[in-house]
Formats: C-alpha cells, structure tokens, sequence
C-alpha cells in the first residue's frame, strides 16, 4: 500500500500536484534573501585544483573572522583527507583540523532529499515509508536532474526561507566539473520547460532567480595555463554568460615562476621549465578580456594538507 503511495507521490511530486510536498525544493515564489550571506560556487576542469582552493578560500575567509560553511556533493569525500576528517563520521565530520567558526559538510542526495521531505511532512512514519519502497529508491536514482534539483535547492534554501536556518557569512561549495556543472545549472530551467506551470515550475524559477543573482552568488572557474584546460574554461564561460548571464570569475591554479636568469639552459628539465612558463603566459593572454581574479603559484609540496595551507597564505596575501 505505502508502495503504491510513495510512487504516486513522487509523480505528483514532479507534476507540482500533490500540496503536502509540492514545495519539496522551495516554498517561495519570491526569492527573498538575507542581503549578507554569500554563496560561492567552484568549478572548473577535472583535477586542477578546484577542491583545494575551495578549502584554502574556506579556510581564508573563516581565518578572517567569517562564519563559513565548506560543502561537498556526495556520496565520496575529498574534503575528508584536507581536514583529517575520520572517514567513518560521513556527516558528523570529526573536525580536527577545522577552525572553530568554520564547517565542513558533504551533502548526500538521499539525506538532503529526506530533510526537505520531513521538512514539509513532517510526519517521520510517512517519510520512512516514502523512502522504504524498493520502487521509489529506484525511482528517485533514475529521476531526471532530481539530485541537481535537490542539491541548487538546499544551497539556495536559505535565500527562500525555506528548511533549516543556514546562518552563515558564506557557503563554499567544492562543486563538479565544468560539464556537470552546467548540468547542474541547467537542471531547473530543464524542469520547467517539462513542467510549464504549477509550483514546481515556479519553486525552479526561484533557485534561478538566487543563481543569476550576482549580490548572492559568486562562481570560481579554477584552470591551470595550459592551452586544453584554457580551451574548456573560455568554452565554459562563454555558455555560462550566453545562458545565465553570469561571469564567473577565473582562477589560475599551479602556475609556474620563471627560473633565474642563472639557471643551467643546457638541463634539458630547466629548459622545457621555462618554456613552459613562456606557453603559460601565452594561455593566460587568451582570457584577458574576461575576470581573472587570482594567480595561485603551483605549491612545491606533495602533502595535501600542507598544499591547502600554502595556497591560503597565497590568497590571504592577494
Ligand atoms: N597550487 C598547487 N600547487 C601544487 N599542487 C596543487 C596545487 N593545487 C592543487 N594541487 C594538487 O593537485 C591535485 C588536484 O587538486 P584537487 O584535488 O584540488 O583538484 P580537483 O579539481 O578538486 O580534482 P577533482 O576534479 O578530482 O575533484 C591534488 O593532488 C592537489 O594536491
Ligand atoms: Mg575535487
């Protein structure tokens, strides 16, 4: 019975029919927003550096007094091995090396999916029996875009008064790579074209509204100088002001200082060095025209931890 239930629920659900949790992702039809709190998004290509100035900007920023709130999607952790986080806390994160007015979380789809549902039925039974249902675990993996939804959701809940209070200065999301990202971003403005009218269409149109609201939210596009990573990132940003009007602000990570004058040309490794901090130079030109915030050295070091450190003291001076 609590089967048949729960899979008419999820289609009311994204039909926007069914009042109880027609405001499953908001329940504003006007953003509202705490003028203070800022939400910061940081994308960029696979593996350059994204996860890292995440945490070293969290890190900056809670050093400076802020009250900060570092996020990752789930269900894996990177933030884990920053902060020497025990791998068995998931959410309740062991902070061991995190500041006092500073937080570290991963957001895991199931879980933030119960909160909003418990937040709006607030009977805990139904909830467990909405979720117990083997169909709707199915249902709720192959659901289009309904992660996406439910992640831009609870990172712009605060803005829509909706869930639980997120009192902070800002919010640092450690988000994916550029093409899922823009999956991400896409992700509400697909559910209203499939749904053209009724709540859900307009509870997408208010995380749209905080998204495109540039006194709230702030996107890093990190890429090293290199020409494949430059190619994705000017490509990216392109699509990013084309669709959303957003222009993200681009940081350059591991970038590399010429050698003195007096290094050995003759050492084959000392020659492809400079030249290669020649090409970066190049690249870096390619995106003049666009808002290049930040250079981030590339840091001599192969602990994590002490790369993280490094790169905030980077920040901190810049
Ligand atoms: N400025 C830097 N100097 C030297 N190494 C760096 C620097 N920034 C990041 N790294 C190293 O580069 C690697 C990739 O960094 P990171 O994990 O932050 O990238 P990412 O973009 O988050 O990757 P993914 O796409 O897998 O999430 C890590 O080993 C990190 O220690
Ligand atoms: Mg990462």
């Amino acid at each position: 019975m609590w089967k048949r239930c729960g899979l008419i629920s999820l289609i009311k659900v994204y039909l926007g029919e069914w009042p109880l949790i027609e405001n499953l992702l908001s329940n504003g039809n006007n953003a509202e927003h705490k003028s203070v709190m800022k939400l910061v998004f940081v994308t960029g290509k696979g593996g350059v550096g994204k996860t890292t100035f995440a945490s070293a900007q969290a890190l900056n920023l809670a050093s400076r007094g802020q009250k900060v709130l570092l996020v990752e999607f789930g269900p894996k952790s990177q933030l884990q091995y920053i902060f020497d986080i025990s791998k068995l806390a998931k959410i309740k994160y062991k902070r061991l090396r995190v500041p006092a007015s500073m937080e570290v979380v991963m957001w895991n789809f199931e879980e933030v999916l119960v909160e909003f549902i418990t937040y709006y039925l607030k009977i805990k039974t139904l909830v467990k029996s909405f979720f117990s249902s083997p169909i709707m675990k199915k249902l709720i993996k192959v659901a289009p875009s309904l992660r996406e939804l439910v992640y831009l959701g609870k990172a712009t809940s605060a803005y829509r008064k909706i869930g639980k209070d997120m009192n902070y200065d800002t919010i640092i999301i450690d988000a994916y790579s550029t093409g899922h990202f823009l999956a991400l971003m896409r992700s509400p403005v697909g559910m209203m074209k499939a749904v053209k009218k009724g709540p859900m269409n307009s509870q997408c149109k208010t995380i749209l509204e905080v998204l495109k609201n540039p006194n709230l939210v702030d996107y890093y596009v990190v890429s090293l100088a290199e020409q494949l990573p430059i190619e994705e990132t000017i490509e990216f940003v392109d699509v990013l002001k084309e669709e959303f009007k957003i222009q993200p602000k681009i940081i350059f990570n591991k970038v590399k200082e010429p050698l003195s004058k007096e290094a050995d040309q003759s050492c084959i490794f000392q020659s492809y060095y400079n030249k290669s901090t020649i090409n970066q130079d190049q690249q870096i030109k390619k995106l003049k025209k666009y808002n290049i915030n930040l250079n981030i050295p590339f840091i001599y070091e192969n602990k994590i931890t002490k790369i993280v450190d490094e790169v905030q003291a980077q920040i901190g001076i810049k």
